[in-house]
């Protein structure tokens, strides 16, 4: 069975082919060139214009013809809502078209089943950190369930923000990466973690307001410090209370090797196995959302069209998981 998945919540579009066995044939995308933050109206229009093409190029590099394909999917949501727009659009049209059958995926539970196929891991607590999304997720009693989330806004932006407020460029991440490993003093920073939830917008309005009163390396540095700390506490507070013995760390924010090594660290610590998969499967990509629309396929799931609605505040519990036991 071929999958042909379309992704595109946000800034980036991507297209995905994958197979029943878990094979890539084709994960490519294309992301609108932004210096500031995403306009939702301006994505929607850079996705309508470069749809058709990346379609026919995932078909090419796939090496498959239109008629091969068994089940299109595309993301549903969460995400902006002209974006979302486009992208399901597009994917009822080629399913009106060649007359297969289709299915809306939400775009967080994609994140963790690439992450899962990827890594092979089995029953992890997640750590989904990305531009748009903060949520520690596990599985229990047929859903993926939530069990820390940010309060206010997301990691990826929170860093994205303050890289584009003190005028480093866009997006933020690799840079404030860069020049966080120069940094070597640490300054205090507000920690703040609620329950099992986080907040990052203090964070954000301190570190700006230490701007140019100490070097920036080491603004970055204890940026990073604090907010990957707060996020390996939830992520281990999960761990502990569900007695799990896995981490898997997906979301474009999981490229950051410190965050990484942090949350390595948490789990030798902890005896836990911990997971990463490659760069191309931790931002947002098409494939993602092609493997989850077979996972849901196969375990009988069944859209129709009047069921393809868009759903900006898509939450990732609303899914019954229907594929695992
Ligand atoms: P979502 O729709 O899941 O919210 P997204 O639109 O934010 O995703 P992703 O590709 O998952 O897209 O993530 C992009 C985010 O990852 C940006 O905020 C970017 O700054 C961040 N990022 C990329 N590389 C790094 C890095 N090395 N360190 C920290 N953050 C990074
Ligand atoms: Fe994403």
């Amino acid at each position: 069975m071929i999958c042909l998945g379309i992704e595109g919540t946000a800034q980036k579009l991507g297209v995905g082919i994958v197979t029943d066995d878990g094979e890539i044939l084709a994960n490519i995308s294309k992301h609108q060139e932004i210096r500031e933050g995403i306009h939702p109206r301006d994505a929607a229009i850079h996705h309508a214009e470069h749809i058709k093409n990346l379609i026919l190029k995932a078909i090419e590099t796939a090496k498959i013809d239109f008629n091969d394909i068994d089940v299109i999917a595309f993301s549903q949501g969460p995400g902006l809502g002209p974006c979302l727009r486009v992208v399901a659009v597009a994917a009822r049209t080629l399913s009106l078209k060649l007359n297969k059958p289709i299915v809306g995926v939400n775009h967080c539970i994609a994140h963790v089943e690439i992450g899962r196929l990827r890594t092979k891991a089995e029953d992890p607590v997640t750590l989904y950190v990305s531009g748009g999304n903060t949520q520690v997720i596990a599985y229990t009693d047929k859903r993926y369930r939530v069990f820390g989330e940010t309060l206010d806004i997301a990691v990826g932006n929170m860093i994205d923000q303050f890289a584009r407020d003190s005028g480093l460029g866009n997006p933020g991440g690799p840079i404030v990466e860069k020049l966080a490993m120069k940094g070597k003093k640490y300054i205090p920073m507000p920690y703040s973690i609620k329950g099992m939830d986080v907040s990052f917008s203090g964070l954000l309005t301190h570190a700006l307001k230490l701007l140019n009163k100490y070097p920036i390396e080491d603004i970055c540095f204890s940026l990073q410090e604090t907010a990957f700390s707060m996020l390996v506490e939830v992520t281990e507070r999960a761990v502990a209370q569900l007695n799990k013995e896995e981490v898997l760390l997906v979301g474009g924010v999981g490229v950051n090797k410190r965050l990484q090594s942090m949350l390595k660290k948490m789990c030798i610590e902890r005896g836990c196995k911990f997971y990463v998969p490659e760069n191309e499967f931790l931002g947002d990509n098409g494939a993602m959302i092609a493997w989850l629309g077979i996972l849901m396929y196969k375990s009988g799931v069944r859209h129709k069209l009047e069921d393809t609605y868009i759903k900006q505040k898509f939450r990732t519990d609303e899914v019954e998981v229907t594929w695992r036991y």
